[in-house]
């Protein structure tokens, strides 16, 4: 079975398992988990912005950060659809949802710091495209960080030996320089999926493939697993395959081949 459904599926490589094996630990609520600390640090060096904390998904580090600001700023409905600028001129800090912003950098060839100094806070997850089992980061400057920190712990995401999960992690963010090759199967899949009858597919800015069906895409999707690709339904005539480290050329390829067969 070739998974496209989402770059979340793929599995911790040896080095993730022999990291978390190996990782030295210590109750990460007290701060005092040295693996998670060295991830944190990692982090905020990589986005420059000069504290990171380790939140166990994306849902939780934008709500952790919307509950930071909230106490931090006012923030009217009417104001939500302003521009960061024009926000920050307001003193209303901005949070990026950010679960694949190394991908975004990839595709603009540009740093992933190059969008976090833009905003307040911004979230990125370890456990897409970077291929991590769990985790995702909250990053921003060290004062709003240490609010996030207590604000995780209000919510229920403080864990305790958190550098199992962390070292993974670590283990992940070396995984940013393959990214690209994911964006180039992306789009040699959309390439050839738009040349099957009944599809069209624009070409994709990152590892997600939107296809576009003739017929309803529930329809359609069963008929592919048949033949033995899965991917999402995301829309009724929309669906989308995502590429990542688990899928290889001969993958893309097949799923082609596979998904002409089946149509
Ligand atoms: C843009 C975006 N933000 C947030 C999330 C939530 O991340 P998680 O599944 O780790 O909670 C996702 C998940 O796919 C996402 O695509």
């Amino acid at each position: 079975m070739i998974d496209l459904r989402s770059d979340t599926v793929t599995k911790p490589d040896d080095a993730m398992r022999e990291a978390a094996r190996d990782a030295a630990v210590g109750d990460d609520v007290y701060g005092e988990d040295p693996t998670v600390n060295e991830l944190q640090n990692r982090v905020a060096d990589i986005l420059d912005t000069g504290a990171a904390l380790l939140v166990p998904s994306g849902t939780m580090g934008n709500q952790v950060a919307v509950r930071t600001h909230a106490e931090r700023g006012v923030i009217s409905p009417d104001r939500i659809a302003a521009t960061a600028d024009a926000a920050h001129e307001l003193g209303v800090p901005v949070h990026l949802d950010g679960a694949r912003l190394f991908n975004a950098a990839v595709a603009h060839d540009v740093s992933a710091a190059d969008y976090a100094e833009h905003v307040t806070t911004v979230m990125c997850c370890l456990s897409k495209g970077l291929g991590a089992p769990v985790g995702s980061m909250l990053a921003g400057p060290e004062p709003i960080i240490e609010e996030a920190r207590h604000h995780r712990k209000l919510f229920g995401g403080g864990m305790r030996q958190a550098g199992i999960v962390a070292a993974p992690g670590l283990a992940a963010l070396s995984n940013r320089g393959r990214l690209a090759e994911d964006h180039r199967r992306a789009d040699r899949l959309a390439a050839g999926l738009d040349r099957v009858d009944g599809l069209a597919v624009e070409p994709p800015e990152t590892n997600i493939v939107l296809v576009t069906t003739d017929r309803p895409a529930e329809q359609v999707l069963g008929r592919w697993r048949d033949g033995g690709v899965r991917a999402s339904q995301f829309g009724e005539h929309t669906i989308r395959c995502c590429t990542h480290w688990d899928v290889t050329d001969d993958d893309v390829d097949g799923a082609i081949d596979a998904i002409r067969n089946a149509s």
